[in-house]
């Protein structure tokens, strides 16, 4: 269990409280934070960012009793899916209360809520007592940290204060399930899986993968976001090795990452990463693997494609962000 340096959630509260920026670990990636009912505070999420406004932002709540203050109706299903899943890695989509800023929501009707279950995520939000509305903690495009040293690297010269909660434990982003109409739909993929919803709710989910099918602004519905600086492509293991076997001397270096065993095309200025063979795991080392990947300064990165399963579902889709590909 990680422990919790109350002066630094002291200090992150001051500065909640007077309208600064605090990035801050969650079980899934970094957050930006900033007082959500402050909406010069909310500005500042924005331009350190540099993300368009039409982007809205998730609102990260201490308690389940703080949802009602920022969506207007809770069905009996969405109560079943909080008490399913909350606190962790699912933001529900829910009508916003008339009183919420329509910055926070992008002008939309509907607000996206969570509760994170990381314990340095859950102090900041016992001691500030509100919510605080945080984009994952990159500029906008960039991949998300799961790192204090990843945070400040994208940001340290627009946040306040850093906390640093190690590596985060499941790697990339919540699943955004929006709840706010009859059907009910994934809106980004994320470990928790459209069958473990359909199970807790009793009926079909629906599941938008690309662009142009949803009618609210999804995260990730642009050509290249979650994207290393690096050109990056996805390949199947055979289609792996006969471009490698192709690659001419100049084409050289590149990195390659692959998660079953048995890779056999080792070679100077390949280089090789082996990712952990479950999905939980090479979630976890994904975001962290690319951006290491990044600073090599190789020519290209492969990706070798993963299973086309419901656990993989997530995976599937950042790593087809990261190529650009939707
Ligand atoms: O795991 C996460 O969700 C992380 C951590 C920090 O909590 N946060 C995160 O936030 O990924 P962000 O802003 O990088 O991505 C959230 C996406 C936004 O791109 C936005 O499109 C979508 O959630 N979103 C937020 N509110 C929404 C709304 N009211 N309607 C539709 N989509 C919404
Ligand atoms: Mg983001």
């Amino acid at each position: 269990m990680l422990d919790v340096d109350t002066s630094l959630i002291d200090k992150a509260v001051n500065i909640l409280d007077s309208g600064g920026l605090v990035a801050f670990p969650t079980e899934t990636v970094y957050g930006l934070g900033a007082d959500a009912a402050n909406e010069a505070a909310v500005r500042r999420i924005f331009a350190a960012k540099e993300r368009p406004m039409d982007h809205p932002l998730i609102v990260h709540l201490p308690s389940r009793e703080a949802v009602s203050e920022w969506a207007a109706e809770i069905t009996p299903e969405a109560e079943r899916l909080m008490d399913a899943f909350w606190p962790g890695p699912l933001t529900l989509i829910l009508p916003k209360n008339p009183n919420v800023s329509n910055l926070i929501t992008a002008g939309q009707e509907k607000i996206g809520l969570r509760m994170p279950s990381h314990p340095v995520a859950q102090a900041i939000l016992e001691a500030f007592g509100k919510g605080i509305a945080a984009p994952s903690a990159n500029k906008f495009t960039h991949i998300s940290p799961t790192t204090a040293e990843a945070v400040k690297e994208e940001l340290g010269n627009e946040v306040d204060l850093i906390l640093d909660g190690g590596i985060c434990e499941v790697g990339v982003e919540s699943t955004i399930l929006d709840v706010s109409s009859d059907s009910y739909t994934v809106l980004r993929p994320g470990m928790i899986t459209k069958e473990e919803l359909e199970v807790i709710i009793g009926r079909p989910v629906s599941l938008v993968t690309q662009a142009g099918h949803s009618t609210v602004r999804a995260p990730g519905h642009h050509a290249v976001h979650y994207a290393p600086n690096t050109p990056t492509q996805v390949l199947s293991r055979d289609a792996l090795y006969a471009y490698l076997d192709s690659l001419m001397e100049v084409e050289l270096p590149i990195a390659v990452v692959v998660y079953e065993p048995g890779f056999d095309r080792k070679r100077e200025g390949v280089h090789v990463v082996n990712m952990p063979p479950r999905p939980d795991g090479y979630a976890h080392e994904l975001y962290h693997a690319l951006r290491s990947l990044d600073h090599l300064q190789v020519k290209q990165i492969i990706i070798e494609d993963v299973p086309n399963e419901s656990a993989w579902q997530a995976i599937r889709d950042r790593i087809a962000k990261a190529s650009g590909r939707e």
